[in-house]
C-alpha cells in the first residue's frame, strides 16, 4: 500500500481572504476519497481543516516589511514539524494550501528529515507564474507569500525565532537542487537573485520553445538521479483560463495538461517525497464556474502527482 498524509492548513490572516476555503473545497470534491479508493493510499492525518487560530498574534506589525510575520512565521513553523514528522516516518506529505508562503514549513521539514532518513538533500521543483524569491527588502509588496524561496534557501536570513529565525541549516535547501516551471511575472530584484545564484528556470518561453516534454527532461536532468523530491505547485502556473480563482493569476500561462504532465512526469521518477499544492482560492472567482474549474483543476494536479495515469 502506499502511505501518504494530508496536511490541510486553513491560514487566517491571509491578506486575501478566502485562500482558507480551498483545502475545504478541494475535499468536498472528494480529493481524499479518490487518493484513498482510487489510488489505494493508506492516508495518515485526519481529514480536518486546521486553524492555527491560536499561533496568531493580536499585534503583528509589519517587520523588515513584511506583512503579518509573525503569524506567518508561527503558522509556517508548526507545518514544518508536522511535515518533518510525516516525512521521516516514509510518508508522501500533501499540503494543500493556503497562499505559497507555507512553502516555508513544508520545504523545511522535508528538507530536514530527508537529510536524517537518508541522508540526501532534497530538490524542489517550483512549478508557478512566479519566482517567490524575493528577500524581505527586495519585495516591493510585503507579502511573503512572495518571499518562501528566499527563506528556505538562506537568500533571507533572519536571527529573530518569532520571524522565521527558527530556520536552521538542516532545514535548508541548496540553490543547485531548486529548478523552476511556468515563470512569466518575476520582479526586477528577482531576476537579479535568479542570475547572481545561478538558479535554474523555465519561464514560459522555454515551454514555447522546446515543449513541455523536453522542459520536464531538462529540469528533472538538472536536479540529477535519486534525490528526493518535493513539489510546490502553485495553482497560478496554469492559465487563468483553467485556474482564474487565485489571488494574482497571470495570462499565458500552462495549460491543465501540462500541469498534469509535469506532475506525471514527477511521479514516475519514483523519487517525489511531497506535495504543496497552493493559492487555490474559490472566494476570487467572479462567477461559481471558475471557482469550481480552478478546484477541479487542483485536484487533477494532485491526482497527476500522485500516480493518477492515463491508461
Ligand atoms: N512577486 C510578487 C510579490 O513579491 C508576487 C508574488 C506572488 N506570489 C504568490 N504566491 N502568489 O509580491
Ligand atoms: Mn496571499
Ligand atoms: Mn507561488
Ligand atoms: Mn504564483
Amino acid at each position: 500500500t502506499r502511505v501518504a498524509t494530508s496536511q490541510l492548513t486553513k491560514m487566517a490572516w491571509q491578506c486575501k481572504a478566502g485562500v482558507d476555503a480551498a483545502p475545504k473545497a478541494l475535499i468536498e470534491s472528494g480529493l481524499l476519497t479518490q487518493l484513498r479508493d482510487e489510488l489505494n493510499y493508506k492516508l495518515h492525518g485526519d481529514d480536518e481543516v486546521h486553524l492555527y487560530t491560536d499561533l496568531v498574534p493580536k499585534e503583528d506589525p509589519p517587520y523588515r516589511n513584511m506583512k503579518n510575520p509573525m503569524a506567518v512565521s508561527n503558522v509556517t513553523q508548526k507545518l514544518c514539524d508536522q511535515v518533518y514528522s510525516h516525512a521521516k516516518e516514509g510518508r508522501l506529505v500533501l499540503t494543500l494550501g493556503g497562499d505559497h508562503s507555507i512553502a516555508i514549513g513544508t520545504i523545511a521539514g522535508s528538507a530536514k528529515a530527508m537529510r536524517e532518513r537518508l541522508g540526501r538533500e532534497i530538490a524542489v521543483i517550483w512549478v508557478d507564474a512566479h519566482a517567490d524569491i524575493n528577500t524581505p527588502e527586495s519585495s516591493d509588496s510585503g507579502n511573503v507569500h512572495g518571499m518562501p524561496v528566499a527563506f528556505v534557501t538562506g537568500l533571507a536570513k533572519e536571527k529573530k525565532p518569532e520571524y522565521f529565525g527558527w530556520l536552521q541549516d538542516d532545514h535548508l535547501l541548496s540553490v543547485k537542487k531548486l529548478v523552476y516551471i511556468g515563470l512569466r511575472d518575476v520582479d526586477p530584484g528577482e531576476k537579479r537573485i535568479l542570475r547572481e545564484n545561478g538558479i535554474k528556470a523555465f519561464s514560459m518561453f522555454d515551454i514555447d520553445k522546446h515543449g513541455i516534454g523536453r522542459v520536464v527532461e531538462m529540469a528533472l536532468a538538472h536536479i540529477g538521479n535519486d534525490t528526493p523530491i518535493h513539489l510546490s505547485f502553485d495553482v497560478d502556473a496554469l492559465d487563468p483560463m483553467w485556474a482564474p480563482s487565485t489571488g494574482t493569476p497571470v495570462r499565458g500561462g500552462l495549460t491543465l495538461r501540462e500541469g498534469d504532465f509535469i506532475c506525471e512526469s514527477v511521479h514516475q521518477t519514483g523519487s517525489l517525497v511531497a506535495v504543496d499544492l497552493v493559492e487555490v482560492n474559490p472566494s476570487l472567482a467572479t462567477d461559481h464556474v471558475g471557482a469550481s474549474e480552478t478546484v477541479r483543476a487542483g485536484c487533477s494536479l494532485v491526482r497527476c502527482a500522485l500516480g493518477e495515469s492515463l491508461l
